[in-house]
């Protein structure tokens, strides 16, 4: 009994650390980024993006985002920096509807 309740709250955690939300501040210095190292390829708001990015699903955008914030934009992104990217360029594709 003991065991299940560990094996319990350690799942709940894993669970709460993926859900983990980014903050506006991080949304905000994600948008910066995304002007000063992004826009030159790929426009402001993220126009140059093909037509597939919509019916992307979100482990491809995570893994192209992670990519190109690591290649072409010579970032070193946390884990919360490509989260919180990926959301700003969901938040640009929405705009467009
Ligand atoms: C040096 C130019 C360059 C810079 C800087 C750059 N990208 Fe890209 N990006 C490209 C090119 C070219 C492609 C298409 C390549 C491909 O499909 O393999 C692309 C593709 C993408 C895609 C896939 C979208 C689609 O429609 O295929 C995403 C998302 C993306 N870039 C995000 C970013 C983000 C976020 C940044 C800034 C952190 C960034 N890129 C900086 C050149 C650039």
């Amino acid at each position: 009994m003991k065991y299940f309740i560990i094996i319990i709250i350690f799942y709940t955690g894993v669970i709460l650390a993926q859900e983990k939300k980014i903050t506006p501040e991080e949304f905000k210095k994600a948008e910066l980024t995304f002007k000063q190292k992004c826009t030159r390829c790929h426009g402001s708001e993220g126009r140059a993006f093909g037509k597939n990015f919509a019916k992307m699903e979100k482990k491809e955008l995570r893994h192209l985002t992670e990519d190109m914030m690591f290649g072409p934009a010579r970032l070193n992104p946390t884990e919360s920096e490509i989260k919180a990217m990926i959301e700003y360029l969901i938040s640009l594709h929405s705009d467009k509807d």
